[in-house]
C-alpha cells in the first residue's frame, strides 16, 4: 500500500492549555499512526492547527480582559512548544487565523453557494440593546424551559443536558453585563444538509465494515431518528472570517464551518511552505488518498456528517474558484477513529476547576515517553478511561522500567562489560535463539495490523509482550551465569537478545520516539529514526503566525527487523526511564483541584 495518507487531527481551541485528555484523545493517536506510516515509507502528511475563532475565544478574551487575538496567540504558542516537547510530529501545525485559511474557507462558502447548497433564512436571536449587538448563544444564560435550572446556556442546559432552542430560554440575561436581551430577527446562511442527506447516508453506509461502531451508530442513528436539517453557518460576530459577500458585512463564518476546512487549507499551506505548491492535490484529489481524522467523541457529527456534506457539496466548483490545476471532487474521510474521554481520578476533567493534568506542567516533572506510554495503554478507544496517579506510577515502574527499560539496559551493559562494547559473534544459533528472533520478527506484522486498524492499545501491548518474551528467553539462557562456564553460549544469548531488542526498538518507536532514538544511539547507529521538528514564523497579510513543522529528510528508520551484525560497536548505555518514587502519587493528587500557581 503506497496510497497517500493524510493524518488529520482535531484543531484545539486556542483558549486553554492542553491536558492529558486532549493528548490521548487526538494528538497522540494521530502521531503514533503517522510515525508508523513514515517508518513504512508511505506518503504521509500530518496537519492541524489552532482553532482560533468563534465564541470560545471571545468569551475567554472577555473574561481575561484581553483581545481575542492576544488570547489566540498566547495559547497557540503554548501548543507549539508542547507539541515540540511531546514529539507530536506535525508536518504542519498552523492556525485558522491565516490569509490562506481565510481564502480557502471563503472559496468553500462560495462554491457551496454557487452549487445551491446554501440558503438564507431569518431566525430570532438575542440582541443586546445595551451593547447594540447580537449576542452569540453562548453569551446568553437563563432558566432552562425543560428542567428549570437557572444557569442554563441558551443553546444547552448543563443540568439536564438538553440542547435548547435559544429563543425559548426563560429570564434571559447577557453574560457580559447581566442586562436583559431582546429577541430580534437576523438573517443567516444555512448549509442545506437535508438536500445532502442521501449522499451523506450513502457515504456512511459504505464504511459499515471498518468504522468504529460508536462513530457509525451515532451518525447513522442521528440521520435515521431526526433526519438532517439545515444548519446556520454564519454568525453575527466580528472575530472570525468575514462572509465573502458585500451584502453580509459584519457577519462571520460559523467557527465549526471554517475550522474543519483547516484540514484542507493546512495541506495547501504545507505544500506552499515546502516549495511544492501543487503537492496538496495528492492528498485531496487522488481518490486513493486516505484521510484519517483523529478526534474526540464530542466532534463526531462535525467530522462524520457535516464536513463530508460540505465536501460533497463542492463538486468541482471549489477547484474552479481556486483556479487549481486539477478540477475534481475532494477526497471524503477514509476513517474517523473517534476516541471516548479520559477522566481524572474518577472525575470528569475540568479546566475551570483545575481538575486536570496539564501536559505542559507534567513535562516539567516527568519525561515525554512515560506520558505517551501511559496515555496509550489507557487510551479511551472503546470506552471512557481514567487517569489514575497510582496506576501511572505502577505502569511506569512495573512495565516501562521493569519490562522494557531494564531489559535494554541490562543486556547492553552486560555486552559492554564482557565484550568490550562489541556485539558478540553468536556462532551457530540454536532453535531456541531462532524461535525468539522469529517471534519478535512476527511483530512487524502483528503490531502493524493493529496500528493500521488504529487499535493502538493492542499494538503497544503486543510490542510489550515481545519485550516480555525476550525477558523469558534470558531467564532460560541466563548468560550472566553461562559467561562463567560457557562463553560461547553466553555470546549466542546476548547476540540474540540484542537483535531482538534492536527490532523491538523499532516496533515501539511510534509510541516511544525519544527513548527509542536514545536506544538507537546506544546500539551504535549514528542515524535519526525520525526527522526533526522545528518552529518557523510565516508572514502574510494578516500578520505573522508561528507554525510547527517537521523535517523528514534525515529520517532513516524503517519498519524492518534488525540486521544487527556481530562486531558492531555499541555506545555506553544509560537507563532509558526513571524509576518513580511512590511519594509522587500523593504529591500529584494533592495538586488536583487547587488554583493554578
Ligand atoms: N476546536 C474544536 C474542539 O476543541 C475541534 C475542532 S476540529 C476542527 O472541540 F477541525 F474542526 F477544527
Ligand atoms: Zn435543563
Amino acid at each position: 500500500m503506497t496510497d497517500p495518507i493524510l493524518v488529520a487531527i482535531a484543531w484545539p481551541y486556542a483558549n486553554s492549555e492542553i491536558h492529558v485528555g486532549n493528548v490521548t484523545g487526538s494528538h497522540l493517536p494521530g502521531d503514533i499512526f503517522a510515525r508508523y506510516q513514515r517508518l513504512r515509507r508511505r506518503d504521509v502528511v500530518m496537519v492541524s492547527g489552532s482553532d482560533s475563532h468563534g465564541t470560545p475565544i471571545t468569551i475567554s478574551a472577555d473574561a481575561s480582559n484581553a483581545t481575542p487575538m492576544e488570547v489566540y496567540q498566547r495559547y497557540h504558542q503554548t501548543f507549539l512548544d508542547l507539541f515540540m516537547s511531546l514529539g507530536i510530529s506535525y508536518d504542519l501545525f498552523t492556525s485558522t487565523h491565516t490569509a490562506n485559511h481565510f481564502n480557502v474557507s471563503q472559496k468553500i462558502f462560495l462554491a457551496l453557494l454557487d452549487n445551491g447548497y446554501l440558503y438564507k433564512e431569518s431566525q430570532l436571536q438575542w440582541y443586546s440593546t445595551a451593547q447594540s449587538r447580537f449576542l452569540p448563544d453562548r453569551y446568553v444564560e437563563g432558566t432552562c424551559y425543560i428542567c428549570g435550572f437557572t444557569n442554563a446556556r441558551s443553546d444547552q442546559c448543563d443540568r439536564c443536558g438538553n440542547l435548547l432552542e435559544p429563543a425559548k430560554l426563560i429570564d434571559p440575561r447577557s453574560r457580559i453585563d447581566g442586562s436583559t436581551p431582546e429577541l430580534r430577527e437576523t438573517e443567516h446562511y444555512y448549509l442545506d444538509l437535508g438536500k445532502l442527506q442521501p449522499e451523506i447516508t450513502a457515504f456512511l453506509k459504505d464504511k459499515a465494515d471498518y468504522w468504529r461502531q460508536n462513530v457509525l451508530r451515532q451518525s447513522l442513528g442521528q440521520i435515521e431518528t431526526e433526519g438532517l436539517r439545515g444548519r446556520p453557518i454564519t454568525r453575527d460576530l466580528d472575530w472570525g472570517i468575514p462572509v465573502p459577500l458585500e451584502a453580509e458585512k459584519g457577519k462571520c463564518l460559523y467557527v465549526w464551518f471554517e475550522a474543519v476546512i483547516g484540514y484542507l487549507s493546512a495541506t495547501i499551506e504545507w505544500a506552499s511552505i515546502t516549495d511544492q505548491p501543487e503537492a496538496w492535490h495528492k492528498w485531496w484529489h487522488d481518490q486513493a488518498s486516505k484521510v484519517v481524522y483523529f478526534i474526540g467523541k464530542d466532534n463526531i457529527p462535525f467530522h462524520a456528517i457535516i464536513w463530508p456534506g460540505q465536501l460533497i457539496g463542492l463538486g468541482t466548483r471549489f477547484d474552479e474558484l481556486m483556479d487549481s490545476s486539477i478540477k475534481a471532487p475532494l477526497v471524503l474521510p477514509y476513517d474517523v477513529p473517534a476516541n471516548e474521554f479520559m477522566n481524572l481520578e474518577s472525575q470528569k476533567i475540568s479546566g475551570s476547576r483545575n481538575w486536570a493534568v496539564w501536559a505542559g506542567d507534567f513535562l516539567t516533572r516527568y519525561d515525554a515517553d512515560p506520558l505517551r506510554y501511559y496515555l496509550t495503554v489507557n487510551m479511551p478507544e472503546t470506552r471512557d478511561t481514567d487517569w489514575d496517579w497510582e496506576d501511572f506510577y505502577h505502569r511506569n515502574n512495573d512495565e516501562l522500567v521493569a519490562t522494557w527499560g531494564n531489559l535494554a539496559n541490562r543486556v547492553l551493559s552486560f555486552t559492554s562489560k564482557h565484550w568490550d562494547g562489541l556485539v558478540p559473534d553468536p556462532g551457530e544459533l540454536t532453535d531456541l535463539d531462532k524461535d525468539l528472533i522469529a517471534t519478535v520478527e512476527q511483530g512487524f506484522e502483528t503490531v502493524a495490523s493493529e496500528i493500521e486498524a488504529v487499535h493502538l492499545r493492542a499494538a503497544l501491548a503486543e510490542g510489550m509482550r515481545l519485550a516480555g518474551e525476550v525477558n523469558k528467553y534470558l531467564d532460560t539462557t541466563a548468560p550472566w551465569i553461562a559467561i562463567k562456564s560457557d562463553r560461547a553460549a553466553a555470546a549466542r544469548a546476548v547476540y540474540t537478545a540484542l537483535r531482538a531488542i534492536d527490532s523491538i526498538k523499532i516496533l515501539l518507536s511510534p509510541f516511544l520516539p525519544f527513548t527509542s532514538q536514545r536506544l538507537h544511539g546506544f546500539m551504535g547507529y549514528k542515524t535519526s529514526l525520525f526527522g526533526s521538528q522545528f518552529i518557523t514564523q510565516e508572514q502574510d497579510n494578516l500578520g505573522i503566525h508561528a507554525v510547527l513543522r517537521y523535517n523528514p529528510e534525515q529520517a532513516a528508520g524503517r519498519w524492518e527487523p534488525s540486521q544487527l551484525s556481530p562486531g558492531t560497536r555499541l555506545e555506553k548505555p544509560e537507563p532509558l526511564f526513571r524509576k518513580l518514587d511512590p511519594v509522587i502519587i500523593e504529591e500529584e493528587r494533592a495538586r488536583l483541584g487547587k488554583p493554578k500557581p
